[in-house]
């Protein structure tokens, strides 16, 4: 089954919070935006953005220049209908993150919460690297968070490759300088634990 399919049908047949990645917030997410963004018109991609809050916080925060990417339309159009007219300030755009046309040295941040972890061959670890050094501009902040070490082996199905934060910046190599990680617990909307590893790099500037 494609990586579109699969999530059309989690995100068709499930609502936004009773899912086990739904955070009211993604706290860890914003706090490395905030230290990332030089300014409100910094420009963010949130890439599996999904139907998370993220993107309404990142607006509610005053920031002008988002997009978010997502495999799957309709996670997009939920999280657009929630917005509301907002949602006219935010590019959208559905694209499969290892094959999407994205414009290169445009962003500034790139956010990623539990997507690279369900790549789990080199192939497309390799891809999905040339992918940021694409688009992020020299210089530009990657916040990727990923299951750790003692996270789940699985989620919505799907095998997941886990990581501690050493072995994640190694993924993304020399041209990223790792300038902090953090371990967050997240607990699923049913009470379990889930354990999150967070890396936080800055691209060599050119
Ligand atoms: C576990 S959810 C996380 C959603 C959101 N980042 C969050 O933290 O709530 C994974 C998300 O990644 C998206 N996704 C999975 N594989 C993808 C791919 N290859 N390209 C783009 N999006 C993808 C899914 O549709 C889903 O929204």
């Amino acid at each position: 089954m494609s990586a579109k399919t699969h999530w059309e049908s989690v995100y068709e047949t499930k609502p936004a919070d009773a899912v086990s990645w739904y955070a009211p917030h993604l706290r860890e997410s914003l706090r490395y935006v905030a230290q990332a963004a030089a300014g409100k018109d910094t420009a963010i991609i949130d890439v599996g953005g999904g139907e998370s809050t993220l993107v309404d916080d990142l607006v509610g925060g005053g920031y002008t220049n988002i997009t978010v990417l997502d495999v799957s339309a309709t996670a997009l159009e939920v999280t657009k209908r929630r917005l509301g007219a907002a949602a006219a300030r935010v590019v959208w755009m559905a694209a499969d993150i290892l094959e999407a046309e994205l414009a290169a040295s445009t962003y500034d941040i790139w956010h990623d919460r539990a997507v690279f972890h369900f790549l789990n061959d080199d192939g497309q670890r390799r891809r999905y690297v040339a992918q940021v050094l694409k688009a992020l501009k020299p210089g530009g902040f990657a916040i990727v968070g990923t299951f750790g070490p003692e996270g789940p082996e699985k989620c919505s199905g799907l095998q997941v490759s886990r990581y501690a934060p050493s072995e994640l910046h190694g993924v993304f190599g020399e041209p990223f300088e790792l300038l902090a990680s953090s371990v967050e617990q997240h607990t699923t909307p049913w009470g379990s634990p889930q354990q999150f590893v967070y890396c936080y790099c800055r691209r060599a500037p050119s």
